[in-house]
């Protein structure tokens, strides 16, 4: 496959931030385009992403110096040379930046090139984006996702009024893609008019979607959750998961958990403790800061067997820190968000490192994202156990829905059996 064009454009994300898009294009005349998600609650590990810093255009967080990274060094050096596959591009990508945390030319530039020619690749090989994901991973599909979606938010997504940044739905009962978002959609809809009643508010979202009103406390959120399940006649169909990310509240004197006082790691375990006794919890994604390595494996040792112990700041999809967290039994499950590494080829060592340790993998949205959904082929192509995607309100996140149900009806796949 020969490049034979390169090319980017500063478009706006789902917070109204820049980010870009790449296109590739082979001299075969197959070509593919990509467009980069970026975070907020983002992990201290992650690979550099590249901004203008310019505070006269958009605070600073400008794309143009990664537009021009694309179509000046990357196309210089790439237009006219031919790769044989993913790694070898990928490959070429790194050495050209040559730096550790591609800090010179950025993580978002990388991922869009990356990205861009899997999209262009899978075209010159006649196949279906997920197909061409699965040919990468070496493995056929057999299953598709389960669903994991944001029902209310707090912390960095939701302006801090709890602590707890999310509380999310699986729709554990489900056998297909179409009837969990028909189970998540009802627990949805009766979540917002709970809302009304109870905070007498119109409905307020989060950067995904998730309902945002002034809870009082976690409790409340725990409460409103499981109400809306019952309400929707969904008891024992749909389960929760939470993302704590908890490196958010935590500094040196400890984790602020309810808004006044620090509490210790041990207690933070306690207190997950008691939520996965008390409520239908299956998953429990940073539920220690990621910093805290020393605790990390007390978190597993209580909770594992109960809960996926997921981690995502603590491991930023980054393959040292998952051997780190396998070697010391930190976590049993990788949440993988692929700009948080930056290439397709190690977000894949970071899927098969997770994998060969026996750990449930998650593959991830941002909070702040584009239409494009390349994200849903990524997650059937390597054969995810789980997607986080966020709500079912924003059109950038139900381009990723919408794309799942295509994907089902071509493949005739059913989803993941679990937590079940
Ligand atoms: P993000 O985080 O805001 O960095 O995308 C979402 C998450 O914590 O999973
Ligand atoms: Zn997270």
């Amino acid at each position: 496959m020969k490049i034979s064009e390169l090319s980017a454009l500063e478009i706006l994300d789902s917070r109204g931030r820049p980010t870009l898009e790449v296109s590739c294009m082979f001299d075969s005349g197959h070509e593919g385009y990509a467009q980069v998600p970026s975070g907020a609650s983002t992990g201290r590990a992650e690979a550099y992403e590249l901004r203008d810093n310019d505070p006269k255009r958009y605070r600073g967080l400008g794309c143009l110096k990664a537009v021009a990274h694309v179509k000046g060094e990357f196309r210089n050096q790439l237009v006219g040379e031919s790769f044989s596959d993913q790694a070898t591009l990928d490959q070429r990508l790194l050495d050209i930046d040559g730096t550790h945390n591609k800090s010179r030319l950025g993580a978002n530039t990388i991922l869009g090139i990356s990205l861009a020619f899997a999209r262009a690749s899978a075209a010159a090989h006649k196949q279906a984006l997920y197909e061409y994901f699965a040919t990468l991973n070496g493995q056929s599909i057999t299953t598709l996702p389960r669903l994991m979606v944001n029902l209310f938010s707090g912390g960095k997504h939701a302006g801090g009024q709890v602590a707890l940044q999310d509380v999310l739905v699986v729709p554990g009962g489900a056998a297909s893609i179409h009837r969990s978002l028909q189970d998540v959609v009802a627990v949805y809809n009766t979540a917002t008019d709970q809302m009304l009643e109870d905070y007498e508010m119109r409905k307020l979202t989060a950067d995904e979607g998730g309902l945002a009103p002034a809870f009082p406390n976690i409790d409340a959120m725990f409460k409103g959750a499981i109400r809306a399940i019952n309400v929707a006649g969904l008891s024992g169909d749909v389960q929760l998961a939470l993302d704590v990310a908890a490196s958010h509240f935590y500094s040196d004197a400890g984790y602020i958990l309810n808004g006044r006082d620090s509490i210790n790691a041990t207690e933070m375990i306690e207190t997950m403790g008691a939520w996965a006794h008390q409520y239908p919890i299956v998953s429990i994604e940073d539920g220690l800061a990621e910093d805290d390595w020393s605790h990390w494996p007390q978190l597993t040792a209580t909770l594992g067997e109960r809960c996926l112990t997921l981690g995502d700041d603590l491991l930023c999809t980054n393959p040292e820190r998952i051997q780190k967290a396998i070697d010391i039994k930190a976590c049993n499950a990788l949440l993988l968000k692929v700009n948080q590494i930056g290439t397709l080829t190690e977000a894949l060592q970071a899927l098969k490192l997770a994998r060969r340790a026996g750990w449930h993998v998650t593959i991830s949205a941002r909070s702040g994202e584009t239409e494009d959904n390349w994200l849903a082929d990524l997650a059937v192509g390597w054969s995810a156990d789980q997607i986080k995607v966020g709500s079912i309100n924003q059109s950038e996140r139900l381009a990723k829905y919408n794309r799942l149900l295509a994907i089902e009806r071509d493949l005739e796949r059913g989803v993941v059996s679990w937590p079940a």
